[in-house]
């Protein structure tokens, strides 16, 4: 075979065949596809698209270019991804709600990407335990406590690492194709039985207006149930920020709240609705009502929070953690307020500008390798369509020193759009995709 041929051929708008497809995505992993080819296979794929069938090719092949991990556990392997947001950490308390209701979840997660929070760096924030962790560990974790948290092992989905990065300096991510094939060859090289897939759209996400949402999710959704895993996605609401707080310690204190029954509000109910679905498609339940009784029933019962102890123990955090968790989370050395400047309405929050704000905090990334600080972010958020007055708390900023603390100030503070109209409140739940 030849990668030219197949590169000119998507160049002129032709659909290679699979198997054209996977030896491409092999040479992807094996090296014998160039980093000029590869550049120019994605670009191509952007411009002209690689049709359903080659989408499947593409995603299982990439799956196939590395571990593929399959279980003997005594239910049924499962999972949820998202597509990510601000103040999203439905991962903390949905996974170990799911392993109370009888699912296992080997969920391979990622680290920040941009102006969202990672799943990898929340759990960090819990003094002593590791994501990084070996094959052996994540099955006993898994096996033990029903849920692990692990990051990917370098031997999963080898191809998307070498596309994503050639993707990355080549201005070829935005491509719909190669976001499916590079979220799913990733998600099912964890051997899941079942998947659901958060979609989110709004200010807050990747995907800003519902249809471009709505099209990568019945992208993922028809791709995954091809390559053999049943899949449902619900479209999800990303005008603002899902918990009332931003940050990773702060974001673990807010799942713990959940997961304890201190709180409830819009992270449990995302957490039901995702995780309803997917015990259907499981066989754990047999419709969506008696799903989300069973969820709903693993919250208040403390059964998802023993659950969630039990992984982080075996995991190498604090054994007393569900019960103690304030006294080990970081806290930040400086907390200021932003305050309302006028009374009003909550009309907007600019979510990606507010997840940016806790980037530039420490809370992420901005170059690859920086060391995040955990105990930074935002709390005690507003909501949209909420009246305030002058001078009323609108968030708290948590920060390592004044200057930046006063930066971030300011930056929340133009986030938050006050006016006289409370705008239409939008469901949490947009849509569901199947
Ligand atoms: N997340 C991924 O894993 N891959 C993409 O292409 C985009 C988001």
């Amino acid at each position: 075979m030849d990668a030219r041929r197949i590169i000119a051929a998507l160049r002129d708008g032709e659909t290679p065949s699979a198997e054209d497809i996977s030896w491409f995505a092999k040479g992807l992993a094996e090296g014998y596809v160039s980093d000029a080819q590869a550049g120019a296979f994605a670009m191509a794929v952007l411009l002209n698209g690689l049709g359903e069938a080659g989408r499947v090719a593409l995603t299982r092949a990439m799956r196939d270019s590395g571990r593929v991990l399959s279980w003997d556990l005594p239910g049924p392997a499962i999972d949820k991804h998202s597509t990510g947001g601000v103040g999203d950490c439905v991962s903390l308390v949905l996974a170990p709600m799911l392993a109370a209701c009888g699912g296992y979840v080997p969920m391979i997660s990622g680290r920040g990407l941009g102006h969202t929070g990672g799943t990898l760096d929340k759990m960090e924030a819990i003094p002593g335990l590791s994501t990084e962790v070996s094959e052996t560990a994540f099955r006993a974790v898994t096996a033990e406590a029903g849920c692990a948290i692990v990051a990917a092992s370098h031997d999963i989905a080898p191809a998307d690492r070498r596309l994503y990065a050639i993707r990355d300096v080549t201005a070829t991510v935005e491509s719909l194709d190669l976001i499916t094939a590079s979220i799913l060859s990733k998600k099912l090289a964890a051997g899941l039985d079942a998947l659901v897939l958060d979609v989110k759209c709004g200010s807050g996400a990747f995907m800003k207006t519902a249809d471009d949402a709505r099209a990568l999710a019945r992208a993922l959704v028809s791709t995954a149930n091809a390559a053999g895993c049943a899949t449902e996605a619900l479209l999800t609401d990303m005008s603002q920020p899902l918990a009332p707080a931003l940050g990773n310690a702060l974001e673990v204190a807010e799942s713990m709240k959940v997961l304890t029954g201190q709180t409830r509000g819009r992270l449990a109910e995302l957490s039901i609705a995702l995780g309803a679905g997917l015990l259907v498609q499981a066989g754990l339940a047999g419709s969506a009502e008696e799903g989300a009784r069973k969820l709903d029933e693993a919250l208040s019962s403390g059964a998802a929070a023993e659950r969630f102890g039990r992984m982080v123990a075996r995991m190498g955090g604090p054994v007393q953690f569900v019960d103690d968790w304030q006294r080990f989370l970081p806290e930040a050395n400086v907390i200021l307020e932003v305050t309302a400047p006028e009374a009003g309405v909550v009309t907007a929050m600019a979510g990606e500008a507010l997840g940016l704000a806790v980037v530039e905090l420490g809370g992420g990334r901005q170059v690859e390798g920086d060391r995040i600080d955990p105990s930074v972010g935002l709390s005690d958020m507003v909501r949209t369509g909420q009246k305030v007055e002058k001078g009323q708390v609108l968030a708290r900023v948590h920060a390592a020193r004044l200057e930046t603390a006063e930066a971030a100030v300011d930056q929340v503070r133009a986030a938050i759009s006050l006016g006289g109209t409370a705008p239409e409140a939008l469901p949490l739940v947009l849509e569901r995709i199947t």
